[in-house]
């Protein structure tokens, strides 16, 4: 390394500091999460429209349909363990609580304006009460209405496919979900706009976090991997 480039990174040292943003466990959840939503897209478009056929056999056995839609349910069940997961913690998790305090922002019109300023390149970043602003805090619960609309809808459709276990003992509650939702037609329907919802957020979500990461220059990508973040010394 240059001389002056190691006298710089040690003038910067002064100025910033580096503090945990995201625990392990919040980042675990993320990215089982994003994996998750991935292979659901992508096997939820083939049980919408098989736009592959499986090689033709002597024996009538090749059941690509069958296997799609059971890698479909087995990564529903973990997006779903990891959705209640995460809900919970945000409700009652100790060290969740700067989430939590982000809730005060949602009431202050001063940091929605300033806020939207700051997208607009027109004002400063306003100072938070928590770890979210509040048109960030706005789409993630819209996603979590999302997801609890795909798992709930996921699960009616669940329960026509396997009868046994879990299917048999959750068949007569989702039944009446059923009825109320208009039919099985039209829960799928749903299930099927949700999952158009998740990827307007996925698409916003990822340009949001570059622009906050090049504008911000905290590292707030790289916040996600590793939990760090850097901060201006106050
Ligand atoms: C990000 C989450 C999810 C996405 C994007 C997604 C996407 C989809 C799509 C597009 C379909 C096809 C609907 C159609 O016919 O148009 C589908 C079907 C289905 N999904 Fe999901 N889904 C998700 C979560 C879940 C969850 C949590 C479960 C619960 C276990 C689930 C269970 C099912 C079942 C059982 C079917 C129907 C299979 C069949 O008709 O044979 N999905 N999903």
């Amino acid at each position: 390394m240059a001389k002056s480039e190691e006298n710089s990174i040690e003038e910067h040292k002064e100025e910033i500091e580096r503090e945990l943003e995201f625990s392990a466990g919040y980042r675990w959840q993320h990215w089982i999460r994003a994996i998750s939503i991935v292979v659901l897209i992508g096997t939820g478009f083939y049980i919408a429209v098989p736009f592959i056929s499986p090689v033709q056999t002597a024996q009538p056995d090749n059941f690509l349909y069958a296997l799609f839609r059971s890698w479909h349910i087995i990564f529903g069940f973990i997006l779903t363990y990891v959705i209640f997961y995460k809900s919970f913690m945000f409700l009652y998790g100790q060290k969740y609580q700067m989430e939590r305090d982000a809730i005060k922002d949602v009431f202050n019109i001063k940091i929605w304006k300033k806020q939207i300023g700051y997208y607009l390149l027109v004002s400063k970043h306003p100072k938070l009460s928590g770890v979210y602003n509040p048109i960030q805090f706005m789409a993630y619960a819209g996603f979590y209405v999302m997801m609890f609309f795909l798992i709930l809808t996921g699960f009616i459709l669940y329960v026509h496919v396997y009868h046994d276990g879990l299917g048999g003992f959750l068949y007569s509650p989702m039944r009446y979900f059923e009825v109320a939702f208009g039919g099985l037609a039209m829960v799928r329907e749903i299930h099927h706009i949700a999952m158009w919802g998740v990827i307007l957020f996925i698409v916003g979500h990822i340009y949001m976090a570059i622009y906050n990461a090049v504008f911000g220059k905290e590292g707030a990508i790289d916040a996600i991997f590793s939990g760090m973040k850097w901060h201006k010394k106050h």
